[in-house]
């Protein structure tokens, strides 16, 4: 429980300094390119040991299946996005890359959410514990 909720924070944390370092070179040419790779990695790890993690959790295997399948799909993208659509339509590559991105932070705290959810209502599937923890 707590280590799910570390790595979803800490992923969260390191996620958003990964978008404004992108942002920052996209807009400003401010280029930390290596530190945000590194942020990238850490974020990738972290999606694919919540999705493990996941795999052994009742409820949220599915999460964790999509979790694994979409983790590795950010790097190849980051990695090999330069030698895509080159020229005037290379923005929409860019802008490809920062969902794939975004993509990844929002499925770290959907699985945070969700798992938080179903430890509080062990008895529901993960969805609706979820659903009935947001009415209150
Ligand atoms: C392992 C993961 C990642 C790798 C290897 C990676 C790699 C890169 C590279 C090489 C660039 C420069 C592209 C260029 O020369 O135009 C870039 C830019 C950028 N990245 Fe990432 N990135 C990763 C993860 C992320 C994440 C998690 C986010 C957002 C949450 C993100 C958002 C951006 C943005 C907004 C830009 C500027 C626009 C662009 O050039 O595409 N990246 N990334």
């Amino acid at each position: 429980m707590i280590a799910v909720q570390i790595t979803r924070w800490v992923a969260s944390i390191i996620g958003l300094g990964a978008l404004l370092l992108g942002l920052a070179f996209w807009l400003f040419q401010i280029n930390l390119l290596n530190v945000h790779m590194l942020f990238g990695f850490i974020v990738t790890l972290s999606l694919l040991g919540l999705g493990i993690a996941m795999l052994f959790s009742r409820g949220l295997r599915l999460l964790g299946i999509i979790s694994i399948i979409y983790a590795p799909i950010l790097p190849i993208f980051g990695m090999t996005q330069d030698g895509l659509l080159i020229g005037d339509l290379h923005w929409l590559i860019r802008i490809a890359h920062m969902l794939v991105g975004i993509g990844a932070l929002v499925l770290i705290s959907l699985i945070g959410a969700r798992y938080q959810a179903l430890k509080r209502n062990p008895g529901k599937t993960a969805l609706k514990a979820s659903l009935s923890s947001e009415k209150g």
